[in-house]
């Protein structure tokens, strides 16, 4: 079932449970004094005799609530200090309520955020909206092939009443509901599993999804692709039963007409294999059972064009995905082929694991050569080393432009999103010159530097020194532990709350 959120000035009668946030100080608001009150001082007296729970940022401390007020638990949310209190603390603080909520077997919940008026980075009501919204994504739940109900018989929580609620928070909220909507589709796309999503479905399911909100989908089909020359894209998928496909979604932004070119979008390039085995460089047991996931750049791109027709966007945006499986057959390509580029430049392929910035290769030269677009942006679960240097903690940025790249950073930042810079350089793309072809897919170095020689083999399809940033979400597009925002094994959706903002601050006025 769905969580509905919604704000109220004054308390509801009764819910489920009641959340209150706490700065560090562990000074009750006002509203909660009133509810201390009404339960004898119980709350005050908690906070006084244990001494764990100090408010700090993304603690919880659930209170058995006694009859006299109406609701089963209070339970106490931490921000931390006030004065440090920034969107994402907030959104964390939302996303452990949720849980809190989910442990009490609560359905109805009310959040007291009149408190959150203190904060100085932040406006109370945005402070309020975030903490609804980090509780909205962390509800997310991927349950389409269970068709078993939970056992106890418990109902998940269905509704937070923000208490209290004013025109601003409502309309603040409303903006990130839309956000939501984009995360959660990416996260469905990232969750199906690739018996279910593989190109042909993948590009029906963007047009099933996008079409109706007004954005145009057009789904370039084998024939196609080979008519156009996505040679490197289409020999990544040719060892599979399912087919390549690439799909490019334009969102016009109020400028110029549907159907017609469009001037000067921004550009989003998403790498979108619905499987990766590796190849003939087939990966080892331990290695490929995440592979499901390396369509996380595309379900990405889906999703914020999803947000962005969803709150009428006034920029005009061009989204393009390359969706393929690479598959092991007879008729896969082989580590030594040489391609013929979509760009003209042949490939040398040294290793078939390496199909990822083949597909991304021939996307960046459509979109470049076709829309001329102000920058271009690539998300792509590209290489394993990016894990091994961020974890899941940061997404690996590589741009040719410092004045994009601090704009993503700030972006990043402020939206819980963050990036490290990597660096791009010579010697690193030097490695990639071919003694028989135009560039070589992998240098020599092995292991080392791998994600900087992958970002660098992109680099060479950038042309007219367009704008460009490379994201490597490989670490960060999968949930493999609990995240404050994000279920345990589940696609996260990393993107497109920061994409968002960047667009909204920078590009679109
Ligand atoms: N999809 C993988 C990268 C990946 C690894 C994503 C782990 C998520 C988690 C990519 O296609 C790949 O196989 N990269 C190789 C490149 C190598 C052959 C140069 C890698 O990272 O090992
Ligand atoms: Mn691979
Ligand atoms: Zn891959």
């Amino acid at each position: 079932m769905n969580l509905t959120i919604s704000f109220q000035t004054k308390m509801p009668a009764r819910s489920d449970a009641v959340i209150v946030p706490v700065y560090r100080e562990n000074k009750l608001p006002p509203a909660a004094q009133k509810l201390d009150k009404s339960c004898g001082g119980l709350i005050s007296h908690h906070l006084k005799k244990q001494s764990k729970f100090k408010g700090d940022r993304g603690q919880i401390l659930t209170i058995a609530a006694p009859r006299s007020v109406p609701c089963a638990h209070i339970i106490l949310a931490g921000l931390g200090e006030a004065l440090k209190l920034d969107l994402p603390a907030c959104e964390a603080a939302g996303g452990k309520a949720f849980l809190a909520l989910a442990a009490a077997g609560a359905q109805t919940a009310t959040f007291l955020t009149d408190d959150m008026a203190e904060a100085k980075k932040v406006k109370a009501a945005a402070a309020a909206a975030h903490m609804a919204f980090g509780a909205k994504l962390r509800s997310y739940r991927f349950d389409r092939y269970k068709t078993a109900k939970s056992k106890d018989g418990s109902k998940p929580l269905s509704k937070i009443i923000v208490c209290p609620g004013s025109i601003a928070t409502d309309k603040a909220y409303k903006k990130l509901d839309k956000v939501a909507g984009g995360i959660f589709l990416a996260r469905d796309l990232v969750n199906e599993p690739p018996n279910m999503l593989y190109p042909d479905s993948f590009a029906k399911r963007i047009q099933r999804e996008l079409t109706p909100l007004g954005v145009e989908v057009e789904i370039f089909d084998e024939k196609k692709m080979k008519k156009l020359g996505f040679g490197a894209h289409l020999a990544v998928g040719q060892g599979s039963a399912f087919k390549p496909r690439v799909v490019v979604m334009r969102w016009h932004g109020g400028v110029g007409k549907k159907g017609k070119a469009m001037k000067s979008p921004l550009a989003f390039v998403g790498k979108g294999l619905t499987f990766d085995t590796g190849g003939v460089n087939l990966k080892p047991t331990g290695g490929v059972e995440d592979m499901k996931y390396d369509m996380g750049g595309a379900a990405s791109v889906v999703g914020l064009m999803k947000v962005l027709a969803a709150r009428k966007c006034k920029t005009p945006v061009v989204g393009i995905v390359g969706l393929a499986e690479n598959a092991l057959d007879g008729s896969s390509y082989r580590p030594s082929d040489i391609l013929r580029s979509l760009s003209g430049k042949t490939i040398e392929v040294l290793n078939t694991d390496a199909e990822g910035r083949l597909v991304l290769a021939d996307a960046l030269t459509y979109v470049q050569r076709n829309y001329k677009p102000r920058f271009v942006i690539d998300l792509a679960t590209l290489t394993g080393a990016i894990v091994v240097a961020l974890g899941a903690e940061y997404c690996g940025l590589f741009s040719n432009s410092d004045k994009l790249w601090e704009q993503m950073d700030r972006a990043g930042a402020a939206s819980g999103e963050p990036l490290w810079r990597m660096p791009l350089n010579e010697s690193f793309s030097r490695e990639l010159d071919s003694h028989i072809a135009d560039v070589k897919s992998i240098g020599n170095l092995g292991r080392n530097a791998g994600s900087s020689i992958a970002a660098c083999f992109l680099e060479r399809f950038i042309e007219d020194k367009t704008p460009w940033a490379h994201m490597d979400i490989a670490g960060v597009a999968f949930a493999k532990s609990e995240k404050p925002f994000c279920p345990k094994g589940s696609g996260t959706g990393f993107g497109i709350r920061l994409l968002d903002r960047l667009i909204a601050d920078h590009y679109e006025t």
